[in-house]
């Protein structure tokens, strides 16, 4: 039965504008894009909307770094971003910033109302400052010596190797990772959300079936252990909304984030007369909100942005939907192994309905993790989509085109299955509604093999053999692509330019209503191939691709930035520096060290004596070149003991490294043993 209209408002969570939508961003919006298509196939006023994540230090660092205002970086990355978007058939109804009129005026009448409603307490508190960058440092911007177990390297909130907490301060040499330089301690006035206020509140909404039951549980943990005010303020230099009665203060990303959701509805309505604000927005508003997370940013969603919400006078969601992480492999994805794969880089190689359909077949309702086992994607696909799905009409469409003039068999007939594959409509639908996707996939798939088990039982390609059973083959096909328009029909969320093109030939635009309307009597168009399988030598080019972005990104790290420059050694005086006597040296043999990875052996002429010096010059140099030649070695260095050897002197040399080293040779006049300095 037809339900009545509900009007529904989806969001997915806002990718941070610093960096590149990858397979785990997708997951959400893949999971978002279906169940909001689902919706609007059903007849229902689904409107969906995303924004960039725009605010924050680290986006008004890496715009520093790059020599970009904030504002050119986020506006590239969200180009970026849409074009991503749009070529996964990601089709929000508005893509919006945080960084927006709406947003900032939203944002501030939020922060008014909390205020006026005596919700905000404002106090001074300490925290690690970074003297020469003149900015407050978040614990992993520090880094230094844990106390506990000494383990160097750690960031300033825990110990990775030993799990010791502490604050950056108590580390032993805890530096900025910025500037290099010891963090100070400084203190000032920061503004809090009295999130305690909402203790009741949030029990009760946690427990009011707008959550998963894993989240609602552990939710019930963190509230059962008291809530604590939540810090809502930043000192500039920061990149995001001024505080409106605090000049100098900054609203922290995760305040005007979420409000980001209504900023960019509002946007939308604003372009949209029928779409109304406070009917989406407004306390009683009369429809439904839901919001598409990644189960990394629950306590936002489900603690703060309801309380804030509550606070200021507007509805709360009607659900917040967490997903799990996306593992590749069955481990996390990493860049090294090549598996950190960027929407980008998938789209180069792959169509996106194969991941699409991967990942709805993988989803459920809960938020565990996702795997992307890549053997099994392709598998999956292959066998699925092209083998069962689009095999239906590869298999009939063409003897319909060819030896029926596009016409389908005139009257109903196999009706009791065609009826059974509707039936099935209502299941499937309930499984969408739930976004339990995959059970959704297993039923469709189920309904497919039936229909091929039809197609293989009557054979219609030994049936057109034969005069006599040639008429039989057009009621066999008609037959068959009914059932494949059911099957489209349910697919159309999940694999929508596929079933736009099985649109194009069946003549039909499909709707979940419509599937009843039997396509008997009707004309078809020229049949064209729906999909092609997926290729294993495409999926290893999107993981040759992902790993060599890795490892231009690390090349490009490798090369000198200011602030990996060592810093100058301590002064020495001129004396100091008179005191290394520097002679020419002929060098008179040279050899490989056994064992040895970086030392050459040299034997050296300065003229009056013969030393042998160990010089680590091995990657730059082979022993039979160097022969003969001169070079420059300070001859008044005391003799080292050397695990190959004790070397008398130093030769000069002088480069980054690797076959980069060059070795100081004197004009081949010079005579050994002649001093330089
Ligand atoms: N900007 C915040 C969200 C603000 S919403 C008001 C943020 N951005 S994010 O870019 O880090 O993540 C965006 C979404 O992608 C989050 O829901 C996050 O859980 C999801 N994912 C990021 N990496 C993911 C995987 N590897 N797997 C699945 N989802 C992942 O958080
Ligand atoms: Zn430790």
């Amino acid at each position: 039965m037809a339900q009545a209209q509900r009007k529904i408002l989806v969001t997915s969570a806002l990718p941070y504008a610093n960096g590149s939508i990858h397979l785990g961003h997708m997951l959400e919006h893949i999971q978002t894009d279906i169940w909001v298509r689902f919706q609007k196939l059903r007849g229902h006023l689904c409107t969906a909307v995303c924004a960039d994540d725009a605010h924050g230090t680290a986006i008004m660092l890496k715009a520093e770094n790059n020599g970009q205002t904030p504002e050119q970086l986020i506006d590239e990355v969200r180009q970026e971003h849409m074009a991503d978007f749009a070529d996964f058939m990601i089709g929000y109804d508005n893509y919006h910033s945080t960084h927006s009129e709406e947003n900032r005026e939203l944002s501030s009448h939020i922060y008014k109302t909390l205020r006026d409603n005596d919700k905000i307490a404002v106090r001074s508190i300490v925290q690690a400052y970074d003297p020469e960058k003149e900015m407050f440092l978040a614990d992993r911007f520090i880094k230094g010596t844990c106390p506990k177990c000494k383990a160097e390297e750690q960031y300033g909130d825990n110990c990775e190797v030993c799990s010791a907490t502490y604050t950056a301060m108590e580390m032993i040499n805890p530096v900025s990772v910025y500037s290099g330089a010891t963090p100070i301690e400084k203190e000032s006035k920061h503004y809090f959300f009295k999130l305690p206020e909402f203790q009741q509140f949030l029990t009760e909404w946690t427990r009011s079936g707008t959550l998963q039951e894993q989240v609602a549980n552990k939710l019930a943990e963190w509230l059962d252990s008291g809530l604590q005010e939540w810090d809502i303020s930043r000192d500039a230099p920061y990149f995001g909304f001024e505080i409106p009665d605090a000049p100098g203060k900054y609203f922290y990303v995760w305040l005007d984030a979420p409000i980001g959701y209504m900023a960019s509805f509002k946007n939308l309505c604003d372009r949209k007369p029928d779409l109304q604000f406070d009917d989406y927005w407004g306390k009683d508003a009369d429809s439904e909100l839901y919001h598409f997370i990644g189960k990394d940013i629950i306590n936002f969603h489900a603690l703060f942005w309801p309380a804030m919400l509550e606070c200021a006078g507007y509805r709360t969601p009607t659900g917040v939907n967490a997903h799990g992480y996306v593992t590749v492999d069955g481990k996390k994805m990493s860049k090294s192994r090549g598996t950190f794969i960027k929407a980008r880089t998938y789209l180069n190689h792959l169509d996106p309905q194969y991941l699409r359909y991967y990942f709805a077949a993988k989803l459920n309702s809960t938020p565990d993790d996702i795997d992307l086992n890549l053997a099994d994607f392709i598998q999956r696909v292959n066998s699925d989509v092209i083998g069962k799905v689009v095999n239906i009409a590869s298999r009939t469409a063409s003897f319909i085109n060819k030896k029926f003039d596009n016409q389908l068999f005139a009257t109903p007939i196999e009706q009791d299955m065609i009826q059974s594959f509707i039936d099935a409509g209502d299941t499937i639908a309930d499984c969408f509604e739930q976004r339990e996707y995959g059970k959704a996939i297993r039923e469709i798939m189920r309904l497919a093999d039936i229909a091929n088990t039809y197609i293989a039982d009557k054979a219609p390609w030994v049936l057109a053999k034969d005069d006599a059973t040639l008429p039989q083959v057009q009621e066999v096909c008609s037959v068959a692509l009914n059932l494949f328009a059911i099957l489209a029909t349910y697919l159309k969320p999940i694999l929508p330019a596929m079933v736009a093109d099985a649109e194009a030939f069946l003549g039909k635009e499909l709707t979940w209503d419509n599937r009843t309307e039997l396509l008997f009597g009707r004309t078809v168009n020229k049949f064209v191939p729906l999909m092609a399988r997926i290729e294993q030598k495409q999926v290893d080019a999107i993981i040759q691709e992902a790993k060599e972005e890795h490892e231009q990104a690390h090349a490009a790290a490798q090369e000198p930035q200011a602030a990996d420059i060592e810093p100058i050694a301590p002064e020495i005086n001129f004396d100091d520096f008179a005191k290394v006597d520097l002679r020419v040296a002929l060098i008179v043999k040279a050899e490989h060290v056994e064992k040895a990875n970086k030392l050459l052996k040299l034997t050296l002429d300065i003229g009056a004596e013969q030393r042998v010096v160990f010089s680590g010059i091995k990657s730059a140099y082979k022993p039979e070149d160097l022969t003969g030649k001169l070079t420059i070695m300070v001859a008044n260095l005391a003799p080292r003991k050397m695990k190959f050897g004790v070397s008398e002197g130093m030769v000069l040399a002088a480069g980054p490294g690797g076959e980069d080293i060059w070795l100081l040779e004197p004009h081949a006049g010079a005579k050994p043993g002649m001093r330089v300095m």
